[in-house]
């Protein structure tokens, strides 16, 4: 579809779908209050952002687009001359002015990030009413396994709640999109066969984080043989890089060694290391857009199937586990500092002793193919961390 056809399309779907009388719901309301702009300009940069250029028929919606993975991909999609809109609810699991860093430089590039809730259904509706989306890149959620023992419903809120009001407002969306989504490798739970496989069990989930992107696998397998939703699930093992996640221990470490604090490395069973399928996040992006341009459309309309739809689920992993003191060393020679460490065992609170990607069946259909070893993708993470926080090594 050329832009001009695009644009039109986006009007034409604006003024049909918009029932007249139309009022925001709150959270729209509070988000054009930040903007100081009237629903009909909120309206218009939506549509603006998600234009596609000359040469692509692609309107995607990101949600968790202010989130490290998916600013990313928001960027990489735009870039080429995607259609992208963003979603994002900012919450406060990590510093939200990351966040907002990560929304400046988005908007920079054109791609607009609405501050919403998956759970606000209204939102949402409003969004593909004015939007004919033919993909959506489902990326947010809460993340992180170790929160759950403090706040385990905010998992049930974002990981399953929000995934089925998503789900819901795709089903009845004409046309319907094709569903690009981040399980994870958390999945495989306490498997001992490595390397994981998409086809091995994964029925041991050792965090409620793991059950809850379980579940998401289960209730995807159901909104595609109900509807006829096109959905490929993807399990994404520890993706690391610049503008990543401030609770993953590449980053902690970071800041601790820097800080001169006391790190602590968790030791596996009989004194064991961890061990973790460290994967950068270019290589992960790779793997999304992969999914994204070789995704078939849905095949429901409206609510009702019309036939088969296309679902499949790949690991987006690098295939060479690294041990946590490897990378602990790694961070130490980059920084040019030696960390003040402090070993214990792994506390029962959902971690997992190792993951290994096999990735053979990505590599197979999508070309996925990880090129970044550990050391280098390091480097240019402390190289980002270093400027946006403007430290001296
Ligand atoms: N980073 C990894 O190593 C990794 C590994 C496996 C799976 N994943 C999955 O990949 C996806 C992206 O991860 P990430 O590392 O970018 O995490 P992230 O926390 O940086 O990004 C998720 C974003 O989703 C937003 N969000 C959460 N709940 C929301 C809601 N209810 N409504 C709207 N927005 C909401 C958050 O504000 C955040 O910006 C997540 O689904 C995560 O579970 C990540």
């Amino acid at each position: 579809m050329s832009s001009s056809v695009a644009s039109s399309s986006l009007k034409t779907a604006s003024s049909l779908h918009l029932a007249p009388g139309f009022e925001p719901d709150r959270k729209a309301d509070q988000e054009i209050e930040r903007l100081c702009i009237s629903m009909e300009q909120w309206e218009e940069r939506a549509l603006k952002s998600c234009l596609p250029a000359q040469g692509s028929d692609k309107f995607i919606l990101i949600t968790g687009a202010a989130g490290f993975i998916g600013t990313h991909v928001a960027l990489a999609l735009k870039r080429r001359g995607d259609g992208v809109v963003g979603l994002d609810n900012f919450n406060d699991y990590y510093d939200p002015s990351l966040k907002a860093a990560r929304r400046a430089l988005l908007e920079k590039e054109g791609v607009f990030v609405i501050d919403g809730d998956l759970n606000d259904a209204r939102l949402l509706e409003t969004l593909f009413g004015i939007i004919p989306f033919t993909h959506v890149m489902h990326l947010a959620a809460q993340a992180g396994v170790r929160y759950a023992l403090e706040n385990p419903h905010s998992y049930v809120h974002s990981n399953i709640s929000g995934l089925i009001t998503l789900l819901q407002v795709c089903v009845k969306a004409n046309p319907q999109p094709a569903l690009i989504w981040a399980s994870s490798s958390s999945v495989y739970g306490l498997n001992t066969k490595v390397p994981f496989s998409e086809s091995d069990r994964t029925d041991s989930p050792a965090s409620l984080y793991a059950a809850t992107k379980k579940a998401g696998e289960e209730f995807m397998h159901t909104y595609n043989h109900i509807y006829g939703l096109s959905i490929t699930g993807l399990r994404f093992f520890t993706v690391y890089g610049p503008w990543g996640r401030p609770d993953m221990a590449y980053f902690s470490f970071t800041r601790d060694i820097l800080s001169n604090k006391q790190i602590t490395v968790f030791k596996g069973p009989d004194n064991t290391d961890l061990a973790r399928d460290f994967t950068y996040i270019d290589d992960v992006v790779q793997g999304c857009v992969a999914s994204l341009d070789t995704a078939q459309p849905s095949t429901g309309s409206g609510g009702k199937k019309r036939g088969p739809a296309q679902l499949r689920t790949f690991n987006l992993g690098n295939t060479t586990p690294v041990t946590v003191s490897c990378l602990v060393s790694t961070l130490e020679n980059l920084l040019g500092k030696e960390a003040n460490k402090k070993y214990i065992q792994m506390p029962q609170n959902g971690d997992v002793p190792f993951t290994h990607a096999d990735v053979s069946l990505a590599k197979a259909e999508l070309g996925y193919s990880p090129t970044t070893d550990l050391h280098s993708g390091l480097k240019r993470f402390v190289s980002w961390y270093l400027n946006y926080y403007k430290k001296e090594t």
